[in-house]
């Protein structure tokens, strides 16, 4: 017998944090399960299971049946996997890990923006193909004094205004409402490309956000425009944002996260005005870590009955 808290784990994330878990709780790995085995697990813990941890992006209907339930702690700071009409319903109050990963991220914003304007991926290509000898590398375009729109400037996006003002670039958004920024507001998200020669992405996903980018935006962005996605792939119509690539609507993307993680379309792949990263942002030991121990930090908070450090306000 042991008196350690039942724990649900989800699905499989940062193996570290999971291997803390498991010293610290019972911990029942539901991914490991089949599915019959999962539908036994489930009834096994009604009643003596409390929370689950699980990562942000991806969740499992199944934890909705487990009645006693009070706590999902994701592991992310975008919560599109949870289905918020169920937590709340159910009582079940939910946890994130924001803030520690904002560097992380906005470092690969930064990344991607100076990849595609100064178009270093091609010109490592440019090198490793043994053509600089037949020639000098086309030009690229520099950041001071570009415009950059950021759709969805919360904490990452004022973590990537702090790394962009230096780069002498301006700064444009659009939320659903302005915030008390010195930084030009735009209230829709087709006038904000409008303004911008780099249009940056920081929308969370879910139902709200799906498609909301698509051929009207990039064609307001422009031939000379760039489009930058580390937000959710689910808020970009991908279709459309090919065929503004393909047509030459927009310049080029350089992007984070996709529609169908992981598969990201053959044409994205084989276009040369793409940098295309594997939703790498937040993926630094020391980000990865950090985001595992305020998992940690809000199931401690829990199990002590105390307040979370990181609720998630539901919507
Ligand atoms: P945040 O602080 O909540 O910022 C998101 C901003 O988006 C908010 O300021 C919100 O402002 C705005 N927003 C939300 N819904 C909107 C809508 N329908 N239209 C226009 N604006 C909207 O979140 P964060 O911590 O910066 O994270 C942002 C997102 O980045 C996450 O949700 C996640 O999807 C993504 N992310 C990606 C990675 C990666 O590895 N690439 C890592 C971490 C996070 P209003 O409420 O005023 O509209
Ligand atoms: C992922 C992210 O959670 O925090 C988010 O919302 O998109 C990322 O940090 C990360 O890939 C861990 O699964």
């Amino acid at each position: 017998m042991t008196d350690k808290p039942h724990l649900l784990v989800v699905n499989s994330f940062h193996a570290e944090t999971v291997r803390v878990l498991d010293s610290l709780y019972q911990t029942h790995h539901l991914w490991q399960q089949s599915a019959l085995e999962k539908e036994k697990l489930i009834a096994d813990l009604e009643g003596k299971c409390r929370a689950a941890v699980t990562k942000s992006w991806h969740c499992d209907d199944l934890v909705y049946r487990l009645n006693s339930l009070e706590l999902i702690a994701c592991y992310g700071v975008g919560v599109d996997a949870i289905d918020f009409a169920k937590t709340r319903s159910q009582n079940i109050v939910v946890s994130n890990t924001p803030d520690v990963l904002n560097d992380a991220v906005a470092d690969i914003a930064l990344a991607l923006i100076l990849s595609t304007l100064r178009d270093t991926v091609n010109a490592d290509k440019f090198m490793r193909s043994k053509q600089w000898a037949n020639g000098p590398f086309k030009f690229g375009r520099g950041l001071a004094g570009k415009t950059l729109g950021i759709i969805g400037l919360g904490r990452i996006g004022e973590a990537i205004v702090h790394r962009a003002l230096p780069f002498k670039m301006k700064i444009a958004y659009h939320n659903r409402a302005p915030k008390n920024l010195p930084y030009h507001y735009y209230p829709s998200i087709a006038e904000l490309a409008a303004a911008a020669d780099v249009l940056l992405c920081l929308l969370p996903g879910g139902a709200d956000t799906k498609n909301l980018i698509g051929t009207e935006v990039f064609r307001k962005l422009g031939s000379q425009g760039i489009f930058i996605n580390v937000g959710r792939g689910s808020s970009v119509d991908e279709d459309a944002l090919i065929e503004a690539l393909s047509s030459g609507l927009i310049a080029g993307a350089g992007l984070d996260v996709y529609a169908h993680e992981p598969a990201v379309p053959e044409a994205l792949l084989s276009m040369p005005q793409t940098v295309l990263l594997p939703h790498i942002g937040s993926a630094t030991s020391a980000t990865r870590r950090d985001m595992g121990d305020l998992v940690l930090q809000n199931l401690q908070a829990f199990f002590a009955g105390k307040p979370l450090i990181s609720a998630v306000n539901q919507p």
